[in-house]
């Protein structure tokens, strides 16, 4: 999820604020790579669950997990259909552009609250949580604002 949501996902969005054709074909290719991590994340998390016979979705982690993993498939769909530089069918469309935009932040601003609640079901120790929360909040807004 980390690797997925904060990794590929967040460079992904600093790559398109470099600009230019190119950068946003990168943007689209990281995003989408961050999605298949994501899912993929999902699907080994709810096997293990199954696998020792716990229930699913018993957390507001989860929950919320749950809900930004789903909310992630639109901006995706919406960036590879619409906006493709190459082959997007309303690539100049300014609300598309401006929804895909602002979505694609909030579901990554979500997923780094989500993360953080995730931690805090582990662990109590506020060097661990501060070591998670702070870089964020500093490199959060640098990489999802303009
Ligand atoms: C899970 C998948 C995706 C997420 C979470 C996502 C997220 C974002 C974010 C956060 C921005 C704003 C970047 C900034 O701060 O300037 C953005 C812009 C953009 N994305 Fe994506 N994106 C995804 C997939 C794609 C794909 C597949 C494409 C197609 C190549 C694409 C095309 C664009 C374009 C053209 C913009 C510029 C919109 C504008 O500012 O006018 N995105 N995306």
């Amino acid at each position: 999820m980390v690797t997925g949501f904060i990794g590929l996902m967040g460079i992904s969005a600093v790559t398109k604020k470099l600009g230019g054709y190119a950068n946003t074909k990168l943007h689209g290719i990281l995003a989408s790579f961050g999605l298949i991590c994501v899912l993929l994340g999902l699907w080994v998390i709810w096997k293990n669950k199954e696998l020792h016979g716990k229930d699913h979705i018993t957390t507001t982690h989860a929950l919320m997990g749950i809900i930004t993993i789903a909310c992630a498939v639109g901006p995706a769909i919406v960036g590879a259909v619409f906006l493709h530089p190459d082959f997007g069918i309303d690539k100049t469309n300014q609300q598309f552009r401006f929804a895909h935009k602002w979505f694609g932040r909030i579901v990554i601003a979500s997923a780094y609250v989500t993360g953080f609640l995730g931690l805090k079901h582990m662990t109590s120790d506020i060097l661990v949580l501060l070591t998670y929360a702070v870089p964020l909040m500093i490199l959060g807004p640098m990489a999802l604002l303009d």
